[in-house]
């Protein structure tokens, strides 16, 4: 848990009051008996009136904005989105499909080996020590084929889905386990298959002669009728097959793993024959629900196959409302529905990213295309609340229920919506579908508040909270995260005609996207005009080497060591820079008036007033700004006990921070990242000399270059790889990132591309820095079975959490250069 705090932001300050409070009672007209008595009344309504204001205030953090939401409300019911509407939309399981609905029936996986020493699965974790899972093929509607290393066996899962009806069609699953050495004995494997409502709807278990759950059918609110057949399970050499099933009552979604666990009891099978040993086996039997299980309780059924592997398990969900169905999707017509959506996507995979051309072979291919595939197969939909908290609201409030539909950058540590991940998966994903794209971004906007803040975890549902310690779950109204989404949108907005879809969608976003831009520039401001800081860093300069910076994603990349309101952040204004020139094409295309949009940018890409603001001299590179000394240390303290003091009751000793040398104002020496904003997003003009500067500390290996990618930081920089406190260790500290590095190459690329003194230079490195960025994530994938987080600068080694295949799929997009 320690070493992946990202973006929990547990630590952020409560900011001090420094707005205005609300109009006091009037206080100072006592003397004259009417004059009292008189401002006793406009006293009182003086009260009345600050109290009424500080309550506006207080629900303002959880009023979503007036505008029209850009999702109208039934756009993701069966109806209107019928080919969306069934998903692999929980990618914190291993396999697991609900609908585009608040309340949706879920359906679930999870297998347990009964040979040496049980470990249930189910909700992707990393504990489980798994060599490698993920999809190999998804594209995002139609079907999905993943795999699973367990020790000692492969799971493959694979799902596809049918049109028909009125509820979003049927859909089959397909698990085949096959034991990895054919010759060593085989393995009893267990195979669950859950279906569970969430509040609402009705499920009823079917039992054939021999006891054995054969199907269930079921309502709902949005699914209408259906029914879940399970057949025989094929395989199981030997002959033992046992079939378990337990119906039962839970709190809610994320207690199936717990039911499954605490109901499982010792249980004999028989070999067919009845000729063989009983084999012993951990089956579902009875589990005792709750009494009082609460009106959101879900109703599960489970049921459980174990058998020796080589074997195969289908699962067929059907609609009631398919009139004329062809015949079940199971078997040979599974098969067939399987291949053909499998070659469509081939097809398309070929067409879009060109990768054969670019002399990438076979391998490569099916690696990239499953980089996208999980990218796809890690889109969720959640629904739920988050809980916020302002300077108005000292206690967490709820912010109103909403739906989220969006990719997540890791399904086993960050099963979740997180806003500035999102704007670069949105590269992706639009590259793929702009329709997908276009969903996610209007879910996003749609978060908005009055106010123009979006919550930058989104951790809805009781399923994704279970998921995040308590202290981690309330977001903070005051707290930016970079503005990525703009970054998606200049993309879609590029790339071609922009769909009719895609812009009747923008123009319902456009009130929404001022007022973010607008939030942005009114309360991440400077104290210098066109200067920008980011709120929320750590106040605390005691415990951190350096007070983190978490709403700037970037965590404990170096900033000022004391944080001030001097300060001001050359990303972030980068951001700005963006968010203003994206405004102003989004203002023209909409024939609405952009000409504030245009101006602000013209000043913000001002390069000899971002050089005067920013440029470090000393560095050689931009720089943050702010009340800075290089020379901390962590060092412990000890502490003695007073005379007469138990020795027992002495604290233990603390790592502290201490300061050789005063702070003052000044540039901060940290080169890395944020020294290459504005190289990164492209604000520098081609013929800017610093262009030149930074490209020398790119390329040097001393500092940013390696062998796998640009380094976070600097290895000539004080703070390269060092510990934040006792407990975190370096994280955007020198590691290489793959988002930032996606940045860099489609920066070199672009500038390879237009005139000036450093183009032949662009290109050169923009060769060698891809190349390097493929070999080693190829070459990680291949090793280890994942994306990662990160990327060791030393050794190329992925590290972090794992898979992590939200931005490290850029690759994809780096392959086909496509930026
Ligand atoms: C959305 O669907 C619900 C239930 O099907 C229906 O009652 C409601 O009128 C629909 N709303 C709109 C705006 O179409
Ligand atoms: C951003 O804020 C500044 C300072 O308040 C203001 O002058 C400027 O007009 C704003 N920019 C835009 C595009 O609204
Ligand atoms: C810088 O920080 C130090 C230590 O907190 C403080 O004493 C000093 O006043 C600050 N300087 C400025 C210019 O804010």
């Amino acid at each position: 848990m320690t070493r992946d705090r990202r973006r929990h932001g547990g630590s952020e300050h409560r900011p001090p009051p420094s707005r205005k409070p609300p109009p006091a009672p009037g206080r100072e007209w006592g003397r004259v008996l009417l004059v009292a008595i008189l401002s006793c009344v406009i006293g009182l309504g003086a009260f009345g009136y600050g109290s009424y204001m500080k309550w506006r205030q207080s629900v303002r953090v959880v009023t979503l904005h007036p505008a029209p939401p850009i999702l109208t409300p039934n756009s993701s019911s069966p109806e209107a989105s019928p080919d969306l509407f069934w998903g692999s939309y929980r990618p914190q399981v291993y396999l697991g499909m609900k609908t585009r609905s608040p309340r949706s029936v879920v359906t679930g996986l999870m297998w347990l080996s009964q040979s040496g020493s049980p470990s249930l699965r189910h909700t992707c974790e990393q504990g489980d020590g798994l060599s490698r899972y993920g999809w190999l093929m998804h594209d995002g509607v139609n079907f999905g084929i993943q795999e699973i290393n367990d020790k000692g066996f492969t799971l493959r899962t694979e799902f596809v889905k049918r049109p028909g009806g009125h509820h979003g069609g049927d859909w089959s699953w397909r698990i085949v386990g096959t034991p990895n050495d054919p010759s060593s004995p085989a393995q009893l494997v267990s195979i669950f298959f859950y279906v569970a409502t969430d509040g609402q709807g009705s499920l009823t278990p079917h039992v054939d002669g021999s006891g054995r759950l054969s199907s269930v059918t079921g309502t709902s609110e949005e699914l209408g009728r259906f029914t879940i057949h399970i057949p025989r399970a094929q395989g199981g050499a030997s002959g033992h097959i046992s079939y378990n099933h337990l119906v039962t009552v839970c709190p809610g979604l994320h207690h199936i793993t717990d039911v499954v666990r605490s109901s499982m009891r010792d249980r004999f099978s028989h070999p067919a024959a009845d000729t063989g040993p009983k084999r012993r086996y951990f089956g579902l039997d009875i589990h005792h629900p709750p009494s009082h299980p609460g009106s959101d309780h879900s109703h599960i059924i489970i049921h459980q196959v174990t058998l020796y592997l080589p074997a195969q398990v289908e699962i067929l969900f059907e609609s009631d409302s398919f009139a004329q169905r062809p015949g079940p999707l199971s078997g040979v017509a599974f098969s067939t529905e399987l291949e053909k959506h499998k070659k469509t996507m081939e097809d398309r995979f070929r067409e879009r990213f060109r990768l054969e051309e670019k002399g990438f072979i076979a391998e490569q291919v099916s690696f990239a295309q499953a980089a996208l595939s999980n990218m796809l197969g890690g889109m969720g939909y959640f629904y739920g609340s988050s809980l916020v908290r302002s300077r108005y609201n000292p206690e967490p409030a709820s912010y109103p229920p909403a739906p989220l539909y969006t990719a997540v950058p890791s399904r086993s540590f960050f099963p979740r919506g997180f806003l500035w991940d999102e704007g670069f998966h949105l590269l992706l994903i639009a590259r793929w579908s702009p329709p997908l794209a276009w969903q996610s971004l209007a879910h996003w906007l749609d978060l908005m508040n009055a106010d123009g803040w979006i919550p930058r975890e989104q951790i809805l549902g009781p399923e994704a909270r279970s998921k995040v310690p308590a202290e981690f779950v309330v977001q903070w109204d005051e707290n930016a995260n970079p503005p990525t989404l703009f970054l998606a949108l200049r993309q879609l907005l590029a790339d071609r005609e922009v769909s009719s879809e895609g812009l009747q969608l923008l123009r319902r976003a456009y009130p929404r996207l001022q007022t973010w831009y607008s939030w942005f520039n009114n309360t991440q401001n400077g104290l210098l005009p066109y200067t920008y800081r980011w709120r929320g860093r750590d106040r605390d300069t005691l415990r951190f080497l350096n007070p983190k910076t978490l709403t700037s994603g970037l965590d404990d990349y170096p900033r000022a060591s004391h944080p001030s309101d001097d300060e001001r952040h050359v990303d972030l204004r980068c951001w700005m820079t963006l968010a203003s020139e994206v405004m102003a094409t989004i203002s023209d295309l909409l024939g609405e008036d952009g000409a504030r949009y245009k101006e602000y940018h013209m000043a913000l890409a001002d390069n000899s007033l971002l050089d005067k603001l920013h440029w470090s001299e000393r560095l050689g590179a931009y720089a943050d700004y702010g009340n800075h000394t290089q020379n901390v240390a962590l060092e412990w303290e000890h502490f003695r006990p007073v005379p007469g003091q138990d020795p027992r009751s002495v604290p233990p000793p603390r790592l502290i921070r201490v300061v050789r040398k005063s702070p003052k104002l000044q540039f901060v020496g940290a080169l890395g990242y944020v020294s290459l904003f504005p190289f990164l997003l492209q604000v520098l003009s081609p013929d800017s000399p610093k262009l030149g500067r930074l490209m020398d500390h790119v390329r040097d290996a001393d500092r940013l270059w390696t062998p796998y990618g640009i380094r976070s930081l600097s290895k000539s920089s004080p703070m390269f790889m060092q510990r934040n406190t006792e407990h975190d260790p370096p994280y955007w500290r020198g590691p290489i990132w793959i988002n930032i590095n996606y940045l860099l190459v489609s920066a070199l690329h672009r500038y390879s591309q237009l005139d000036g003194p450093y183009r032949e230079r662009a290109l050169g490195l923009y060769r060698e820095l891809r190349t390097n960025l493929i070999s080693n994530l190829y070459r990680q994938y291949i090793k280890s079975g994942f994306l990662w987080e990160q990327y060791n600068d030393q050794t190329g080694h992925g590290q972090g959490s794992h898979p992590f295949t939200g931005w490290s799929s850029l690759i994809v997009l780096v392959m086909a250069e496509e930026y």
